[in-house]
């Protein structure tokens, strides 16, 4: 028997459907691809278990006549091109045939359509309704149909339970599907847009008359406010978009919406444009927001080269690249200006809850003390204090160097209370501030510079990580004034996950009307914060992949440490902040405390030592 043998046609569309419907956000990219392509002007969209159990996607577009809705249904069967010639310059985001007949095979589906004839004088055509069921066609009716096309899909997967298996949690799951939409909602602001979950509204956007309006309706004014306008073009090219200012940074790419002639990619060229631009700007652990559509000729690019139609191919890449630098770096030189104010150090009176009650804290700002205009870390530079290159002969200290002779452990006596032996003989010396962000110190044989902020935000972090783990909650502040916050569909979906967490650990936060909560308390080491931008922030680092729901233990673990991550960062005090010799060495002494004093939670150093080798050496005395 021969062992070469054809597949049969069954398998083989079950192998095609396998590349292209990846998960329920895969099903929904390609209907309301079809919605779009169908020059719909409203798109409903419903879903129930993120997808997994339902969806619906129903359009008011062109609609099919009762025999193109059967042949949509066959294997490479498109209205959308016809030669090869047409897939050079293809203008639709669909042109495989392929979509609706992958989904029909594993699934529940069901195909309402009713074509819109234009001009009238022809006689309608009635509604055609389509059943399949794992590939096979169950039933082809007419119905009566208003207008457009509605398909549900439903069971996704429910006859490849090995594919079933590999879905994430229901969280994951409806932020993919969240992203889609919104993926496709930004690129067509002239549409309107309405998704709900489970019956509780998810995202709503009516017709917007540009891409600014829509992200304003889909991300609220804040969110706005910190974007600057790309607008480009080389003879190539034409960058158009949004990109954030560098202080608003995001943990993921999740916060990148790529495009390319309006279709949605992820592409390492564009990354890396992006990121090249940010380099001297933000970390590289963090990312910014962008919205970029990249626009150029149809016939550049090369979209038939991934099954799901996320990845093309640039004809000429340095165009794109250096377009999408050039637009990136020029906004952000324009929006420097608005950025000024970030660099003003926060005011004393806001310090306080930050420490506790162990120390007095009085911070010598204001008009009496004001910041020597040479010392400011003003504009880009002040979110980046550490440039890769670390200036000549100062290191970052590895973990088994540097405060040697300092006992690590935690205090057995107690969270912070500093024992009286524990240090002061060996105690490093604060000598005094550098440019208001940095505390100067000789130890032993070594001069060491420590950063102010991630200093604080390690002690911080520490501080309320154990607090999580010892199942003792973290103690609330309540705010005088409750705040109330709009979420962005994202942000909404994982709130949805994360409330009774934040409600145990020092927030009182709940839902208040649709997509907006209210929040009436934070923890009381973060009740200085702006309690608004905390919750933003951390239910904005949760829209990265990592985090998964669907491992208990450690997922909670994860979700703590992020928390914990997000409270620090906020509440660390800033640099640009004058400090007096005793809140340096408060801060000093009790890093020492921790178990890791020398890196901070992101990962930065917290410490740049200089031994007296260095400075013997520097000296050229040996
Ligand atoms: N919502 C819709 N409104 C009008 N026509 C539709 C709609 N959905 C599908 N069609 C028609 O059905 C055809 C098949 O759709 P399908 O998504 O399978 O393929 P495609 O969009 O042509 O290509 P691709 O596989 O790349 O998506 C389309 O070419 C289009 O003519
Ligand atoms: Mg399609």
């Amino acid at each position: 028997m021969a062992r070469v043998q054809v597949l049969p046609e069954v398998l083989v569309h079950k192998i095609a459907a396998g590349e292209i419907v990846e998960r329920p956000a895969s099903v929904v990219k390609e209907l309301l691809e079809n919605s779009l392509d169908a020059q719909s002007t409203k798109i409903v969209i419903e879903a129930d278990n993120a997808g997994t159990s339902r969806i619906m996607i129903r359009d008011d577009g062109t609609g099919m006549s009762p025999a193109d809705a059967r042949t949509a249904f066959k294997h490479h069967a498109t209205s959308k091109i016809a030669t090869f010639e047409d897939l050079l310059r293809i203008s639709t985001l669909g042109f495989r045939g392929e979509a609706l007949p992958s989904i029909a095979s594993v699934s529940r589906m069901r195909l309402r359509t009713v074509e819109r004839i234009e001009g009238g004088g022809q006689e309608p055509h009635p509604g055609t309704e389509i059943v399949f069921e794992g590939g096979n066609l169950r039933s082809v009716g007419e119905i009566a149909w208003p207008a457009g096309t509605e398909v549900t899909v439903e069971d996704l997967f429910f006859n490849v339970p090995a594919r079933r298996k590999f879905l994430k949690s229901i969280p994951t799951e409806l932020t993919h599907l969240t992203r889609q939409i919104m993926s496709y909602a930004l690129v067509s602001p002239n549409i309107e847009f309405q998704f709900t979950h489970q019956k509780r509204t998810v995202l709503e956007a009516t017709r917007a008359s540009d891409l600014g309006e829509r992200v304003y309706q889909l991300f609220g004014q804040d969110f706005v406010a910190n974007l600057v306008e790309l607008d480009f073009s080389n003879d190539a090219v034409r960058i158009r978009g949004f990109t954030s200012l560098p202080h608003e940074q995001r943990s993921s790419a999740g916060s990148q919406f790529l495009y390319v002639n309006g279709r949605s990619v992820s592409d390492r060229l564009l990354t890396r444009a992006i990121r090249d631009s940010y380099q001297d700007l933000i970390p590289a652990s963090v990312y910014p927001i962008v919205i970029l559509f990249v626009e150029l000729d149809p016939a550049e690019i090369d979209v038939n080269v991934h099954p799901r139609k996320t990845e093309i191919r640039f004809r000429n890449t340095s165009p794109i690249y250096t377009g999408i630098r050039q637009a990136i770096e020029r906004a952000l030189v324009q929006g420097k200006a608005s950025f000024s104010a970030l660099s003003r150090p926060i005011p004393s009176s806001q310090l306080q809850p930050a420490f506790g009650t162990e120390r007095s804290w009085e911070t010598p700002t204001g008009p009496d003390h004001p910041l020597p205009d040479r010392y400011q870390l003003g504009g880009f530079r002040l979110n980046n204090p550490y440039q890769p290159s670390l200036p000549s002969g100062f290191q970052a200290i590895p973990l088994s160097s540097g405060l040697a002779g300092f006992n690590p452990e935690p205090d057995p006596h107690g969270d912070d209370a500093i024992p009286e032996t524990a240090h002061l003989a060996r105690s490093p010396v604060v000598l005094g501030q550098f440019v208001e962000s940095f505390i100067v110190v000789t130890e032993r044989d070594s001069v060491l510079l420590v950063d102010q902020h991630v200093a604080h935000e390690r002690i911080l972090y520490d501080r309320a990580l154990k607090g999580m783990e010892s199942g003792e909650n973290l103690p609330l502040q309540r705010l005088l004034v409750p705040v109330t916050l709009q979420l962005d569909p994202r942000q909404a979906a994982v709130f949805e996950h994360l409330s009774d967490e934040l409600n145990r650990n020092g927030f009182e936060v709940d839902w208040f009307g649709n997509q907006t909560i209210v929040v009436k308390g934070v923890p009381a080491i973060a009740g200085h914060c702006d309690a608004q931008r905390l919750l933003e922030e951390i239910l904005s680092s949760f829209d990265t992949r990592e985090f998964r729901g669907d491992q208990a233990a450690e997922g909670l673990q994860r979700l703590r440490e992020k928390l914990a991550i997000s409270i620090a960062c906020r509440a660390a005090i800033k640099i640009n902040t004058p400090l007096s010799r005793e809140k340096m060495q408060w801060i000093l002494d009790t890093l020492m405390l921790c178990q890791d004093p020398y890196t901070c939670p992101h990962g930065r150093p917290i410490l740049l030592r200089m031994s007296i080798e260095d400075v013997l050496r520097g000296f050229k005395r040996i």
